[in-house]
């Protein structure tokens, strides 16, 4: 006897499918409903990374430390390795510059000869305090923000250069 012949058997699938219909709807719905009512933080939001005990940082000179760090930007989650080169000033401070040029981004370097850092790119020359010596850059060096706890050093999200006082 085939369903329809048999009234009952047919009502029967289509409660079922019915129920599957809702559901795989419902089951939908709630990752939808979540992506288009939930906005997505804005920005992105970097978390405070520990890099290095403060006391295996030299008072000497600025040295480039190279880390990880899990950076939040909307939905995702970055681990991206990155760098920054780091000044200790006192037992109690560290400047710690981004490890781009202010100028189109280039990886600088530090130069022991002439305490400064240098561009090799378009020969920009920043001090040892990040100040522009030579352009083109147009800037001072970008600063991660900094603290210290526990002795050891760890840095924040990156700091425009104008924004610093
Ligand atoms: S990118 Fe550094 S001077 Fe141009």
């Amino acid at each position: 006897m085939s369903d329809s012949q048999n009234p009952s058997r047919r009502k029967v699938h289509e409660v079922v499918i019915a129920g599957l219909t809702t559901a795989i709807g419902g089951a939908l719905a709630v990752p939808a409903g979540h992506y288009l009512l939930v906005p997505p933080k804005s920005g992105s939001k970097e978390e405070w990374t520990e890099v290095a005990d403060l006391d295996q940082i030299s008072k000497s000179g600025p040295e480039e430390l190279v880390f990880r760090r899990k950076r939040k930007d909307g939905w995702k989650i970055l681990n991206e390795k990155t760098s920054a080169w780091v000044q200790r000033v006192s037992d109690k401070e560290v400047i710690a510059f981004a490890p781009a040029c202010t100028h189109l981004g280039c990886a600088y370097h530090w130069e022991d000869g002439t305490k400064t850092f240098v561009c090799p790119c378009h020969t920009s020359a920043f001090s040892p305090q990040g100040e522009v010596l030579t352009g083109p850059a147009p800037r001072p060096l970008d600063r991660y923000e900094t603290k210290i706890e526990d002795g050891k050093l760890l840095l924040g999200r990156i700091v425009r250069s104008e924004e610093h006082s």
